[in-house]
């Protein structure tokens, strides 16, 4: 992952990387660095750790561009050794990398042998000996374009060289954007970085280098001059702001009425329910089995709508991990790949949407960032209504994904649609019982409490609540630090049993209708073996003098009671994890784009 920044024509780079370093952040946050050319030195700033550590001023007279990096370790422990920015060997140039190198081995080991010096274990510093190889007679563009055909493997890169101060930037199938203002040009990992500075910005396409200097930002394709579109930025601080939270994470719960509202609006009609996209995916009319794909978050949503579909209409789909799917069968037999990502980024999904669309199959992603690389490789793009997510746990996004996949397959399956008003009922009533669950979720924190004292806690869930229980267990890693298990309830006594002891808190989600006895009589076994046992039902009778603590929903149909349960599963996260005193926004070792396989 990483987050790459450069700027050419400020007054103060110092500061203005360092600001914009913060808000590139969620990219990683392990170390992080800033390099400054005042045409005589570079300047390095090196930290361990996330970018508050880093000196708030730097006063370099002359300063008038540079580089900064925040860092999400890939090759290379996390340490101020191996945070980026790289010199050469002269200390001549600097360079900011986003990506993965596959040769760096070999490229390194004979960098080596011609008698460079390597400051780090990482695959980046290469970039900065092979530059410092390259004809030093030639324009900055043309030395960093001379070495990119000796890499191989993915990267946005950032190069600064000392004695001009300009700034080349290159990308290959790592995101990089180019930002301009009236003094001066940014190359960026995103947008929202450098929103606050910028009037337009211009995606890069893969193959593509661009210039910063004097005379403003200049494109190449390869060493041909390009043109591309640029786009107007719009900033929106409320965006960033956390609204009187004390973290990113609850406020971004706390939209999610809001944001079922904004899905719902405009797609589908209560009175004479109808359900239409045809505004966002013209010319779409598609039959036949569709395929979902997602990492993470974005996975378990895309198996919570998929089973959900399949509880409401007759359509065959089915979930994938992107990052290990099964090559045959997704080139085979399926009509429409969908791919879910909240930052249209990870590499991963990217990956396998490429296969998809190389095997001739229909692609839809479903997003929240517009123009991501997403949105350019798939044939179609349905955005998501969440707005901007800060927080690295997904919550918003997750509960966006769901509605806006259901409703493409409910909208693709038209027929059904008429017997389907209860559906769009439960749909327009969820945002209301998500209200309901905000204003009573402080009754909840004895159970909080409970889990946040245990070091492994089970979830189990049957059919439809097992996605619910998958999404919950990564919640409760994530956030919480607390080791988490997602059980489908007929398994647990199949081996998990061994496990149990009263330290070992067991959370049961049971929905009513044709399995609820089986939850019920798996809770019975449960609690005979000194679990604890929490319940999360739409019928509670069964389970009151059962289980330990009860905690009811209001719908019993699939898409209220799954949404209903994810959220307050997002809530007892959040608790458990203030209780243990965790980071909440950036939990250790993560990162909310994860740009490499
Ligand atoms: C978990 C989380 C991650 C992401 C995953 C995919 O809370 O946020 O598991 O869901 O990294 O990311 P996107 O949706 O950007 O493809």
């Amino acid at each position: 992952m990483c987050g790459i920044l450069g700027c050419f024509g400020s007054e103060n780079p110092y500061s203005l990387i360092r600001s914009s370093l913060q808000r590139l952040e969620y990219r990683g946050y392990d170390s992080c660095g800033v390099a400054i050319s005042d045409r005589d030195k570079i300047h390095s700033y090196k930290v361990s750790g996330p970018v508050s550590g880093l000196i708030q001023r730097a006063e370099i007279s002359g300063a008038i561009s540079g580089l900064g990096h925040t860092r999400w370790a890939t090759v290379g422990t996390p340490s101020a050794e191996n945070a980026h920015p790289f010199m050469d060997c002269n200390a001549d140039i600097a360079i900011v990398h986003n990506g993965d190198l596959d040769n760096f081995i070999e490229l390194r080991e004979s960098l080596l042998l011609r008698g460079h010096h390597f400051s780090s274990d990482t695959d980046s510093e290469v970039f900065a000996h092979l530059i410092e190889e390259s004809e030093s007679n030639l324009e900055p563009i043309q030395r960093v374009n001379s070495i990119l055909s000796k890499v191989t493997g993915s990267y946005a890169l950032g190069v600064l060289f000392r004695s001009s101060g300009v700034i080349v930037g290159a990308r290959h199938e790592s995101p990089l954007v180019i930002g301009t203002n009236s003094s001066g040009g940014f190359l960026c990992s995103d947008v929202h970085a450098i929103a606050p500075y910028v009037d337009h910005v211009i995606h890069l396409e893969d193959g593509d280098l661009a210039l910063l200097d004097t005379t403003g930002v200049s494109l190449f394709h390869g060493d041909k001059p390009v043109t591309r579109t640029s786009h107007p930025v719009s900033w929106d601080p409320a965006e960033v702001d956390k609204a009187g939270f004390d973290h990113y994470f609850l406020k971004e719960v706390f939209e999610q009425p809001k944001i079922i509202r904004n899905s719902l609006e405009g797609r589908v009609r209560l009175t004479n329910p109808t359900i239409d996209l045809a505004n966002e995916l013209p010319n779409m009319p598609i039959t036949g089995k569709i395929g979902v794909f997602g990492c993470g978050s974005a996975f378990n949503a895309g198996l919570l709508g998929a089973t959900i579909v399949s509880e409401l209409i007759d359509q065959e789909v089915g979930a994938h991990v992107s990052s290990n799917y099964n090559r045959r069968l997704l080139t085979k037999d399926l009509a429409l790949a969908v791919f879910l990502s909240q930052s249209g980024e990870t590499a991963d999904t990217l990956a396998t949407l490429k296969v998809a669309k190389s095997a001739g199959i229909k692609t839809i992603a479903i997003t929240n960032v517009p123009n991501s690389s997403i949105t350019r490789l798939a044939e179609f793009t349905l955005l998501n209504k969440a707005g901007l997510e800060e927080s690295v746990g997904a919550s918003k996004t997750f509960t966006s994904q769901v509605i806006d996949f259901v409703l493409l397959c409910l909208w693709l399956n038209q027929t059904d649609i008429s017997s389907l008003n209860d559906t769009i009922v439960d749909m327009h009533n969820l945002s209301n019982h998500l209200d309901h669950i905000l204003d009573t979720y402080q009754s909840m924190e004895d159970i909080a409490l409970t889990i946040s004292n245990a070091s492994s806690i089970f979830i189990i869930g049957k059919n439809l609540s097992y996605p619910i229980a998958l999404e919950a267990s990564l919640k409760f890693k994530e956030l919480a630090y607390i080791h988490a298990e997602a059980i489908m309830s007929g398994e647990i006594k199949h081996g998990t049993f061994a496990l149990l002891t009263s330290e070992t808190p067991v959370i049961a989600i049971a929905k009513s209708g044709d399995q609820y006895k089986d939850v019920v009589q798996t809770v019975r076994e449960i609690k005979a073996r000194n679990a604890p046992v929490i319940v999360i039902t739409d019928q509670a009778d069964a389970f009151l003098n059962v289980a330990d603590a009860v905690v009811t929903v209001e719908s019993s149909l699939p898409i209220g009671f799954s949404l209903e349960a994810s959220m307050i599963f997002q809530l007892l996260a959040y608790r458990a994890a203030i209780a243990k005193g965790c980071p909440i926004d950036r939990p250790r070792n993560l990162a909310k784009s994860v740009t490499v396989k």
